[in-house]
């Protein structure tokens, strides 16, 4: 999948393609869910995602999404972000659109975390569970 949008923005699924310096250095440094991720954590990642979404600006990589999935029942959109230099131009719905309907996990049930973004997902279906079932989680690194 290669998608052009307006401005010299496009999206483009191919693994390959991804810029993994641009990616870990965001993660790492600069987002509030990943900080300190390893270089070599981030490209396992990667490559065990079931699909990486890139945002690219005139060839450059501005943005990023990836989905993990089974591919027959659930689907988690994760490490989503845009580069602040390119923020508020709908980009990020766009990308988050990609993602989520854009691929083979499209007839899915997704789910992702967030901490303010909840508007920009709502504009695609994703809605806020108030009530059970309650999502737990189990931490990286948890120890009896
Ligand atoms: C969240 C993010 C990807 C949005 O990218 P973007 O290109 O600025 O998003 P858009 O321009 O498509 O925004 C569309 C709408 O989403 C909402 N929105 C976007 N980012 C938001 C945020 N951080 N908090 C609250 N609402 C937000 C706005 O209501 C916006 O509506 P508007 O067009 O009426 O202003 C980007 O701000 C980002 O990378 N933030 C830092 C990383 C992050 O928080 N990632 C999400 C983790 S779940």
């Amino acid at each position: 999948m290669r998608r052009a949008l307006a401005d010299g923005y496009e999206l483009d699924d191919d693994p390959a393609r991804i810029d993994v310096d641009f990616v870990f250095n965001y993660l790492s440094l600069e987002s509030y869910w990943a900080q300190g991720r390893p270089r070599e954590v981030v490209e396992r990642s990667l490559a065990g995602s079931a699909r990486v979404v890139g945002l690219y600006h005139t060839g450059a990589q501005v943005g990023f999404a990836r989905v993990i999935s089974d591919g027959a029942v659930l689907a988690y959109l994760g490490d989503v972000f845009v580069d602040a230099a390119h923020r508020g131009r709908g980009l990020g719905v766009e990308l988050v659109r990609e993602s989520v309907d854009g691929g083979p996990q499209r007839e899915l049930s997704w789910r992702l975390d967030t901490s303010d973004a909840m508007e920009l997902y709502s504009r695609l279906g994703f809605k806020e569970r108030v009530a059970p079932p309650v999502h737990m989680e189990r931490r990286a690194g948890w120890r009896p």
